[in-house]
């Protein structure tokens, strides 16, 4: 195992994850990595830990720096537990120093007898001293948890940032440069969508206040996935994009069918988007991890859901992709629903109250046809599917 100079005597001495594929629940086609940083000064000082059953693996990219038992300091900048080798990092440095949030320290406590640990608060705009180089700390509460925060050290302009623009994308690969950027791209933006679309305006307000602070940031190290060098700027945009509800003007038709009639009502509904002018996916929710379809929706500025009633309410499957899309918050997308029943109905007005509830735009009353579309069904659907095209567009020129 051996470490990886990202700047001068830093080091990132982290763990790559090839096989992980459910990440509490969340899935992840491309296995993730946890990063952590070495940095070789006075006081040698890691930052951030590894998931701990691959602690062995971090600590055999320290020893090929330095005997870990020399850690002086230990920087936890966020406690979950995918960064939760602490103790085994403690175990070998049993003097080391800790320095998190307030908060952090309160999930160190619950999770770790930390009885004899050296545990230092720290708030934003602390600085620490490890020798030739200095950390800045910057909290960054629900960005993603409450105890979160970022480490900046100002001689190296090198921003560790947490999870904040990382992707779960496990690579041999190191640096933004050595991967293919849409590839990159696309692991920010499913990241974004599933874990923070509902803190776009806190990641607004963070990232103009790092703006204000005048931090210059020529690398961002992230907790997962690929460091940033080539362009940091590229992720501050995206992320300051995604924030602002950056969308494109097109649709997604998410749906579940019982007996295919639902599924049969997505042909003309994508054929009247398609006549609009609106690119539309379409994507069935049995077949897709939740967190594709969560990344889908993110991307489009319009959604179709489409259910078939079961005992008056919605398809399974569909209420439980609404009721996760509702955790999110999300903001700034239009929405109608569609669906099919045999006898009472109901599914459609229920996706409708959820999409309510979510306070996003709608389009009403939606369609939904009994048993089986018909041709007369089937040219109302299309119909349906091209007064939203445009009401979609129409929506889209407000952003
Ligand atoms: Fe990668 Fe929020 O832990």
């Amino acid at each position: 195992m051996h470490a990886v100079e990202i700047k001068p005597n830093i080091y990132w001495v982290g763990a790559i994850d090839w096989t992980v594929r459910d990440f509490h629940g969340y899935i992840t086609p491309n296995g993730t990595s946890y990063n952590n940083y070495l940095i070789m000064d006075e006081q040698i000082t890691l930052v951030d830990a590894v998931k701990k059953d691959l602690s062995r693996t971090c600590l055999d990219r320290i020893s090929s720096v330095v005997d870990p038992s020399k850690i002086k300091n230990i920087v936890v900048n966020h406690i979950e537990m995918d960064h939760g080798a602490v103790d085994k990092i403690m175990a070998v440095a049993p003097n080391a120093s800790l320095f998190m949030t307030k908060l952090a320290k309160y999930g160190l406590d619950r999770h770790f007898d930390t009885s004899k640990w050296d545990i230092n608060i720290v708030k934003s705009g602390d600085e620490l001293s490890i020798g030739k180089k200095t950390l800045l700390f910057l909290e960054t509460p629900m960005l993603h948890w409450p105890d979160s925060m970022v480490t900046y050290v100002k001689e190296d302009k090198l921003l560790i940032s947490q999870d904040a623009f990382g992707q779960h994308y496990a690579s041999s690969a190191r640096f933004d440069d050595q991967v293919p950027i849409e590839e990159l791209e696309d692991a920010v933006t499913d990241y974004y969508a599933n874990i923070l679309m509902p803190f776009g305006k806190l990641i607004k307000s963070k990232l103009a206040e790092i703006e204000k602070l005048g931090l210059e940031i020529d690398m961002i190290a992230p907790d997962h996935g690929v460091i940033w060098r080539r362009d940091p700027s590229k992720v501050l945009r995206m992320y300051n994009d995604m924030a602002s509800s950056k969308a494109e003007c097109s649709a997604v038709i998410i749906y579940d069918t019982m007996w295919k009639s639902t599924q049969l009502m997505t042909r003309p509904l994508m054929e009247g988007l398609l006549a609009e002018g609106v690119p539309t996916k379409v994507i069935k929710l049995r077949n897709t991890p939740m967190s594709v379809a969560i990344k889908e929706f993110w991307k489009s500025r319009g959604m179709l859901v489409g259910t078939p009633t079961l005992n008056n309410l919605m398809f399974p499957s569909v209420a439980e992709f609404l009721t996760h899309l509702r955790g999110l918050r999300p903001t700034n997308r239009i929405a109608c629903a569609f669906g099919s029943y045999g006898w009472g109905g109901g599914a459609v007005r229920e996706a409708y109250g959820e999409l309510n509830k979510m306070k996003l735009e709608t389009y009403e009353p939606g369609i939904a046809v009994k048993y089986r579309p018909d041709h007369e069904d089937m040219k109302k659907i299309h119909e349906f599917g091209k007064q939203f095209g445009r009401r979609l567009k129409e929506y889209h020129k407000k952003f």
